[in-house]
């Protein structure tokens, strides 16, 4: 058990730079077992998620290493793959491991999985993964919490999602890949990650098209083989760094960010009063004075996103006023509003929304991050915060940020992870 230990109130200055995506790498990671040949991913983030779904890869018989500078390259060698069943404890440990299912339905003709974990966000279900490879021709029974999905033809289908949902499109997408004939995604998700799927599945020989746009159209072909690709920059992670370097009142330069993909973030901390400037560098963000409140509502992409809301809150919580959070994605996704209270926060949830009355200053306490992008919330109000914060549940924030505290630290804050007995 580990725990950050941070001395608040400096501010943030310097240069970062950004990871690759944990949301980008986890699918392509799954896509990979449709591979003939090896797979190179570049700029592959060291991140728990990403060493789960390695194991994972690794159970059913794949070859991995990493390499390259820093480690920052992953050889997938998807030839020895010898089984269809992706490990049931592995699979609670990572959500995104339910990808496995379009990928293994398309190469191997079956696929058993259980449910997956994952974060504790509220209700996960996947029934629209499972209606889209159904609509391609998958056949699926559940047992003692086990789903095993068969098939023997595997065709092309136009496909209406109900939601956009993110992990369903791509499930679906890497599934088509390899099915005969024409798959036709309606209301597809358009997040940027998607996109990056897309061009990784195209890099193996896949031929698809549309990703970025609700309608996604995948033309079957027999065979994929394997690719060198870079991931894309973690868009959440600069996010997260940039409300950072706003809480702090920091002046904070990122780079290999993609701006495009921070748009709604910029502009709400525009809002707030930062000073955010963007050059072929990356961007700038100045924090320089208290933020003013403003309203927030998730949505999908290009909306704001879902993952930097519960950072979103932690800035808010200073505000000069009371600004209002309504979370559109999932149903319970508040749970740093309490961590938050403890250092001096006032938010008051009902339901969906939450009202946060801006108060001058946090204070250090000890917090507990319940899953990853909470955990983030209470490590950046602690660098804000007067006096020490300790935050608890770090494994959390380990399955989504590369070097949370080695970068924070880069940028002038205090903060060190200890093991809790440390903590007392
Ligand atoms: C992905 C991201 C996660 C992000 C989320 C929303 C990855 C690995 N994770 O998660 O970080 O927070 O997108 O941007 O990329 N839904 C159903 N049935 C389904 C699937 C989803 O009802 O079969 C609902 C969910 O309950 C949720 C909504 O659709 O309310 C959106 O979920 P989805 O886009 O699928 O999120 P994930 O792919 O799980």
């Amino acid at each position: 058990m580990t725990k950050f230990v941070i001395q608040g109130g400096t501010p943030l200055r310097g240069v970062v730079s950004a990871s690759g995506a944990k949301n980008a790498i986890l699918p392509m990671l799954a896509a990979s077992v449709m591979a003939s040949s090896p797979c190179v991913f570049h700029s592959a983030p060291h991140l728990s998620d990403v060493s789960t779904m390695v194991k994972i890869l690794e159970r059913m018989g794949a070859k991995v290493e990493r390499g390259g500078l820093n480690g920052s390259t992953l050889y997938v060698d998807p030839t020895s793959l010898n089984s269809h069943v992706v490990d049931e404890l592995l699979m609670r440990q990572v959500r995104s491991s339910i990808f496995l299912m379009g990928p293994l339905l398309g190469r191997m003709k079956k696929a058993q999985v259980s449910y997956p974990g994952g974060c504790d966000i509220g209700q996960r279900p996947i029934d629209l993964h499972i209606k889209g490879l159904k609509a391609l021709g998958a056949h699926f029974v559940e047992e003692h919490g086990h789903i095993l999905a068969e098939r023997t033809k595997w065709q092309g289908a136009d496909i209406h999602l109900d939601i956009p949902s993110v992990g369903a499109t791509e499930n679906i997408m890497m599934g088509a890949c390899l099915a005969d004939g024409v798959t036709i995604i309606r209301n597809a998700a358009k997040e940027p990650e998607i996109v990056d799927l897309q061009s990784f599945l195209n890099a193996m020989g896949a031929k698809i098209r549309g990703a970025g746009t609700d309608v996604i159209r995948i033309e079957g072909v027999k065979s994929l083989h394997g690719a060198e690709y870079t991931v894309m920059p973690d868009r959440i992670e600069v996010g997260t760094l940039m409300i950072a370097a706003v809480m702090t009142r920091g002046d904070v330069l990122i780079e290999n960010a993609v701006v495009e993909h921070v748009q709604a973030a910029i502009a709400k901390l525009r809002e707030v009063g930062a000073l955010i400037t963007v050059n072929g560098e990356g961007v700038r963000v100045r924090g320089v004075e208290r933020p003013r409140p403003t309203d927030v509502k998730t949505l999908p992409y290009p909306g704001f996103p879902t993952d930097m809301q519960p950072q979103m809150m932690a800035l808010l919580s200073i505000a000069d006023g009371t600004s209002v959070i309504t979370e559109t994605i999932f149903d319970s996704r508040f749970k740093q509003a309490e961590e938050l209270s403890r250092m001096g926060a006032r938010i008051r949830n009902e339901g969906r929304t939450a009202i946060i009355k801006g108060v001058p200053k946090l204070s250090g306490a000890l917090v507990e991050a319940t899953d990853l992008r909470s955990g983030a919330s209470l490590v950046i109000a602690g660098l804000a915060a007067e006096g020490q914060t300790v935050v608890g549940g770090i494994r959390n924030v380990d399955r989504g940020y590369e070097k949370f505290e080695v970068k924070l630290r880069s940028l002038g804050a205090d903060v060190v992870r200890v093991a809790s007995e440390q903590t007392g």
